[in-house]
């Protein structure tokens, strides 16, 4: 599959390319229902019955775009507060919400390494196909900064026993493990699986858990 191109896939009329693709729709809410999934996973821990005790959990959704991942999350019986960096992008999940008169989603209009969001106040934190454009145009140093301190903050707030599940696509070895390490040093257990493990870059999620 080829890497959309972060911010030019998104922008203008692409962003309403985007949104008027069915089979993207189709994905994104496959991959979103699979990540829901991945908030029960047992090789996370023994604490399910614990994270099942706030529900309907509050959600965050990183890099929401136009709302597929955020409408399918809604679905499953969750509130969600939708954060994406391309007002071409938000705009449309905004209308989406009007449209199907959604009243468990808050926008926000924000940079996931900058976010806006109180501590200790989310009680997962799910991220469809946006994770890997944060590190854009950032290299060496600045771009393990960024992330470390991305992921301090993603912990920072989350409620206790909060999970974070990330389908993303890594470009190689290297940046996979830069994405885990932020993790794994800043606060999280979890591990990492690939619908086909031999793959390099490709299609990745992180099934991530803070921990206590
Ligand atoms: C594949 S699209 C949206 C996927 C979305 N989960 C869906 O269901 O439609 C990726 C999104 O990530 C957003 N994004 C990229 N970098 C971001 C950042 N640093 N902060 C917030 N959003 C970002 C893009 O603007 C874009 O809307």
């Amino acid at each position: 599959m080829k890497i959309p191109q972060f911010p030019y896939d998104y922008i203008g009329s692409k962003a309403e390319e985007y949104d008027n693709q069915k089979w993207m729709e189709r994905n994104q809410k496959r991959t979103t229902l699979k990540c829901i999934q991945y908030l029960f996973d047992k090789e996370l821990g023994k604490d399910n019955n614990n994270i099942l005790k706030n529900f309907p959990y509050l959600i965050l959704d990183l890099g929401c775009g136009t709302g597929f991942s955020s409408e399918m999350i809604i679905s499953s019986g969750f509130r969600v507060v939708g954060v994406d960096i391309l007002s071409d992008m938000l705009m449309k999940a905004n209308v989406k919400r009007k449209n199907l008169k959604i009243n468990n989603l808050d926008l926000i209009l924000a940079d996931i390494n900058h976010l806006p969001i109180k501590s200790n106040s989310i009680d997962h934190i799910l991220s469809i196909s946006s994770y890997n454009f944060i590190t854009y145009e950032k290299y060496g140093k600045e771009k393990k900064k960024d992330v470390n301190n991305t992921a301090k903050y993603l912990n920072k707030i989350l409620k206790k026993n909060g999970r974070v599940i990330i389908e993303f696509y890594p470009e190689n070895d290297e940046e996979l493990e830069l994405f885990t390490d932020s993790f794994k040093h800043n606060g999280f257990d979890g591990y990492m699986t690939k619908n086909n493990p031999k793959q390099k870059s490709g299609q990745t999620y992180l099934l991530l858990k803070k921990k206590i």
